[in-house]
């Protein structure tokens, strides 16, 4: 983390978990022992049915609420999906965009990953985008190159000044959901890598002001050695951000003096 240049934005990817009832449940228990973070965002990305509830539930709390993905075009005959500015008109701030499972389930591609960044932005939205290698990929030593493509992908046509309302999430795919970590100086390597690149594009003033979160079973135990590295502003978490008490452990990794 680099609190003096960016923001620590710790994020909850519930997936396709939580019914409304275990959302109101969440939000119940949570609440009361997030009080006021000094230092760093919350965010909870939700199903896209519980975004309006959840909106409500934590409208009283330091919790942003966030989408876990979105369509590119403005509206349209595309049955079944949600747009941008449908999203920003009820009060979402965020939303990810090239989940590794998407990639994988739904097609999502880095063109458009692409499409999707620039509608979220058009929309005021902040994107958190997700980039990260499968362990083939790794072991053929193509890590970097890899993510310096879907950076440069993503951002394509993308202003400065928007660039700024972008965040970044290195989720090595071998990582999530699987109980093995990058380690931290696995994680500081490709998201230094990430910055180097936004660097390349915009300048040193633009990149280091990006925050680059990790995300990939971060939990209460491996949270603040991940979150002591210089690059590292974050976390994007599944599993652990399922019980508020886990949660509000990772947060507080964050968010300590
Ligand atoms: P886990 O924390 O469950 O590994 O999931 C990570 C993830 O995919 C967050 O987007």
């Amino acid at each position: 983390m680099n609190r003096r240049y960016r923001k620590t934005i710790i994020a909850g990817n519930w997936k396709m978990n939580k019914t409304l009832s275990e959302t109101k449940a969440f939000a119940e228990a949570f609440k009361p022992m997030l009080g006021r973070p000094r230092w760093c965002d919350v965010v909870l990305c939700v199903p896209a049915v519980n975004l309006q509830p959840a909106i409500r539930l934590f409208k009283d709390s330091r919790v942003s609420i966030a989408a876990e993905t979105c369509h590119y075009e403005p509206s349209g005959a595309y049955t079944g999906e949600i747009s941008a500015e449908m999203l920003k008109d009820i009060g979402v701030k965020y939303v990810i965009v090239g989940h590794s499972e998407r990639r994988q389930y739904y097609n999502e591609t880095d063109l458009t990953v692409n499409k999707k960044v620039r509608a979220a932005l058009e929309a005021g939205l902040k994107p958190i985008v997700c980039v990260g290698e499968s362990l083939e990929q790794r072991e053929l030593g193509v890590t970097m190159e890899l993510i310096a493509y879907q950076v440069k992908c993503a951002l394509a046509g993308v202003s400065a000044e928007r660039v700024r309302h972008v965040v970044f999430a290195y989720e090595p795919i071998w990582a999530i959901g699987t109980g093995r970590t990058a380690t931290a100086q696995e994680a500081q390597e490709v998201c230094e890598t990430i910055r180097a690149i936004i660097r390349k594009l915009y300048g040193a003033r633009v990149a280091r002001g990006v925050t680059i979160q990790y995300g990939g079973s971060m939990n209460p135990q491996n949270a603040f050695e991940l979150l002591a590295q210089p690059d590292v502003d974050g976390g994007l978490i599944g599993g652990a951000s399922l019980k508020p008490d886990q949660f509000m452990e990772i947060i507080k990794a964050a968010d300590q003096d």
